[in-house]
């Protein structure tokens, strides 16, 4: 198993560039299953999970292919992804393949809109909190689906195709929105989606199906407005840019005191996180070619954060304020209301050097004079590139084990950091 080795103490400063979000990539590889002409994404990032869902839509019947590189293509430009599901020639997503990354259930509304059946695997992926699935169920549902549950699979059936109906969301869920709104835009009639998550993600997804030729309102607001329409066409789409990368780096600079620009990154979907920053005393500014942080203040400053839904402060980003936060000069408060067990980083700062006392869904962030490095665990994704940042400033050399959760969300992280300053470096083996 692959391990990570850093030794702190090195000022990050230079360019990274940040790839296509993976909670856009995953979701729109998914909607190609909605179509029988081909759908080409571009600015696809390099991930593990990328690779997994593309090995699933085959499973389904559809056709994937990489478009080869460019000689002296910049080497951290996205890749190009076709996905033809001409014919879909089997509705059953198998629970080898589902229960390594949770997204691919979302495979179920394609299925049930364009099929009428569907059998998915309940779903896996990162353990931070007991995850159910029934804002998928209750949505699909209210589209007229039938469902039943046999030997850990969900059995959906939709006799006579799918059709609109009004849907109410209790909580935001990001994966069920995209659920929820794929499946409408094949179904008869008008859908309502009200509570519907506003993830950029999700309305890049949005924007995606409506190249695809499906009828939406509402893009980019809590309710969406589906006509449902007969068939679907092929689009060629760009994947938005990742904000929970640009985020991490962005926290990685400020953590060494550095100054880096991020390439390629949006400003715009980061609202709740730079104004974070601010409050730390980081400076985030836009720039011709990208967003240039740096850490105006001499001490990192101690925040209050509480994670929210789009728009507010990402939960994907909360492991990572966190490890800012362990070097503040004060206390930190950081709240968690999206995930029950999102804490699973804290033990592992910790041995770090990191003061963190939790009480329930609050962490209470002390901050250190000095961090040391040490062996540590990779617990989930986000959660270990909170370890990376951490490693970045501590004395020492500290070794991250696990690293193929990183690998699934973060491409060739070790090299971007390794190419503005960081001594850090993969072993294999
Ligand atoms: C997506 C993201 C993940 C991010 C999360 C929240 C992808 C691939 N993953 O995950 O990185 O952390 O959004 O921004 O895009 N819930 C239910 N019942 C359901 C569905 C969800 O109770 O049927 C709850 C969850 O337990 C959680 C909350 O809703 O407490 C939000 O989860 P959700 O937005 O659905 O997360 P994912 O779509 O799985």
């Amino acid at each position: 198993m692959d391990r990570i080795l850093i030794r702190g103490g090195n000022v990050l400063c230079g360019n990274i560039h940040i790839s296509g979000a993976k909670n856009a990539a995953l979701p729109l590889m998914i909607a190609a299953l909605l179509t029988d002409e081909p759908l080409t994404l571009t600015n696809m990032p390099r991930l593990a999970d990328v690779s997994l869902l593309r090995k699933i839509l085959r499973n389904q019947g559809a056709d994937t292919t990489l478009a080869g590189k460019k000689a002296g293509s910049n080497p951290f430009a996205g890749d190009t992804v076709r996905i033809h599901a001409r014919e879909i020639t089997d509705t059953t997503a198998p629970y080898e393949l589902v229960s390594r990354m949770r997204a691919s259930f979302w495979v179920l509304g394609p299925l049930l809109a364009r099929c009428h059946e569907a059998r998915v695997s309940l779903p896996g992926g990162c353990a931070i909190g007991t995850r159910p699935v029934d804002f998928y169920l209750k949505a699909l549902e209210a589209m007229g689906a039938e469902i039943g549950m046999d030997a850990g699979y969900v059995v959906a059936r939709a006799p006579g195709g799918l059709k609109g109906g009004r849907i109410v969301f209790p909580k935001v869920s990001v994966g069920a929105t995209h659920v929820a709104l794929m499946a409408a835009t094949l179904a008869r009639g008008e859908t309502v989606i009200e509570n519907a998550a506003r993830e950029p993600e999700v309305t890049d997804v949005a924007e995606c199906l409506v190249k695809m030729g499906a009828q939406i309102g509402g893009i980019g607001t809590s309710t969406l407005t589906i006509q449902g329409v007969e068939r679907l066409h092929g689009a060629e789409h760009p994947v938005l840019a990742d904000r929970i990368e640009t985020g991490t780096y962005a926290m990685a600079a400020a953590m060494t005191g550095g100054d880096v620009l991020l390439t390629g990154a949006r400003a715009d979907t980061l609202d709740a996180f730079i104004a974070v920053m601010d409050e730390a005393g980081v400076s985030i500014s836009m720039e011709e070619g990208g967003m240039r942080v740096r850490r105006a203040a001499e001490a990192i400053r101690p925040v209050s954060v509480e994670t929210r839904p789009y728009p507010g402060f990402p939960t994907d980003l909360q492991a990572q304020i966190m490890a800012l936060m362990t070097r503040a000069a004060g206390t930190s408060t950081i709240r968690e209301t999206i995930f029950e067990n999102r804490f699973m980083h804290v033990q592992e700062l910790a041995r770090l050097g990191a003061d963190i006392t939790l009480n329930g869904d609050t962490a209470l962030v002390h901050g250190v004079e000095g961090l040391t490095g040490a062996p540590v665990m990779a617990t989930d994704l986000r959660a270990s590139v909170s370890l990376v940042i951490a490693a970045l400033v501590a004395n020492g050399e500290t070794e991250l084990n696990r690293v193929y959760h990183l690998d699934r969300g973060f491409e060739t992280l070790e090299k971007k950091l390794a190419a503005v300053g960081a001594d850090i470096e993969r072993v294999s083996g």
